[in-house]
């Protein structure tokens, strides 16, 4: 009787009750070891659903209200990033949902990594690179001189951790260093402007370090890119959201812009075509944080929030 057929089924034993929190892993970047070790500690899941007390997730990943809410029991989200704009803080701060993020270890990659955009733009490293693989240093010579960098005027948009890491590194360069902050920062030894067109007016060279999220969407627009002009250039090691990427992609384009360096865009890992065929570019695939050195110590930093939140301990990098 088809009615009964069910009665044959053999009965599945229930999945096992694990007594480690159940965790969901939406970390798409990471060292190979902080996998693994989750997996020790934590009942890992990669599909949500009620019983998931924590998320691991990262900068480019986080997690918006709707995940959230299909995670009713949702206590913890552990960011491994810096940056938690993709984290719907207000929607987890409503749920009383803690957040961590990983400050601090991957301040000095990231600050590396803008001076050395400044100079592979400045100095056309990617360019010559090219230049020597295809055999044109011997066939057709020296290619054209690149730009000075020492000596020009650097302003960084944005003093918060990174920002003074690039301040520090940039101001031997410096003629003159000079940054963006919405009020002057108490022992900052450069020249504050409250106005980043009138910044970039001010400068040569742009290194954005502001935080994404809303309240820097667009924050470097149309007139911030045309006052540095035609022999400036802009390095973006923050969010590809605070830059107005048609805008800067024209000016490029046009030559009302000298030069960029990006590690960052609108719409990773996309990007407008036209910034592939620039040479007065150079792009990086979102390399900030990424060392071994580094990684290692934002995936350390995901476990010891995660282990302080589960033993009731105050977080060692909370957000909020
Ligand atoms: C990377 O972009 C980070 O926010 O750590």
């Amino acid at each position: 009787m088809a009615g009964t057929a069910w009665l044959l089924v053999p009965r599945r034993a229930s999945p096992p009750m694990s007594d480690k929190p159940a965790l969901l892993d939406i970390i798409a970047t990471c060292r190979p070891w902080l996998k693994p070790r989750l997996a020790e500690l934590y009942d890992v899941r990669a599909v949500a659903g009620p019983d998931i007390r924590a998320v691991a997730t990262d900068g480019t990943v986080g997690i918006d209200a709707a995940l959230m809410d299909r995670l009713p029991d949702l206590e913890m989200i552990a960011v491994h990033a810096v940056g938690y704009d993709r984290v719907d803080l207000d929607h987890a701060r409503s749920r009383g949902i803690r957040v961590s993020n990983t400050p601090d270890v991957l301040t000095e990659d990231v600050a590396d990594l803008a001076i050395a955009l400044m100079l592979a733009v400045g100095r056309q490293i990617p360019r010559n690179d090219a230049w020597v693989r295809a055999g044109r240093w011997a066939r057709e010579g020296y290619p054209p001189l690149a730009r000075k960098v020492s000596g020009r005027r650097i302003g960084v948009l944005g003093l918060g951790r990174i920002g003074h890491a690039i301040a520090h590194r940039a101001a031997p360069f410096a003629s003159e260093l000079a940054y963006f902050a919405r009020a002057p920062k108490p022992g900052a030894p450069w020249r504050h402007f409250a106005d980043p067109v009138a910044l970039a007016a001010a400068v040569d060279v742009l290194i954005v370090a502001v935080a994404g999220g809303a309240g820097t969407a667009g924050l470097v627009d149309k007139a911030v890119i045309e006052a540095l002009g035609p022999e400036g250039m802009l390095v973006n090691i923050a969010r590809g959201s605070v830059v107005d990427e048609a805008a800067l992609v024209a000016a490029l384009v046009d030559g009302r812009l000298g030069g960029a360096g990006l590690d960052v865009f609108a719409e990773e890992p996309d990007m407008p075509e036209a910034l592939l065929t620039l040479e007065n570019v150079v792009l990086q695939p979102h390399q900030g944080s990424a060392t071994i050195e580094t990684r290692d110590a934002m995936g350390q930093l995901v476990l010891d929030n995660l282990e302080a939140f589960f033993a009731g301990r105050p977080l060692p990098t909370p957000v909020d």
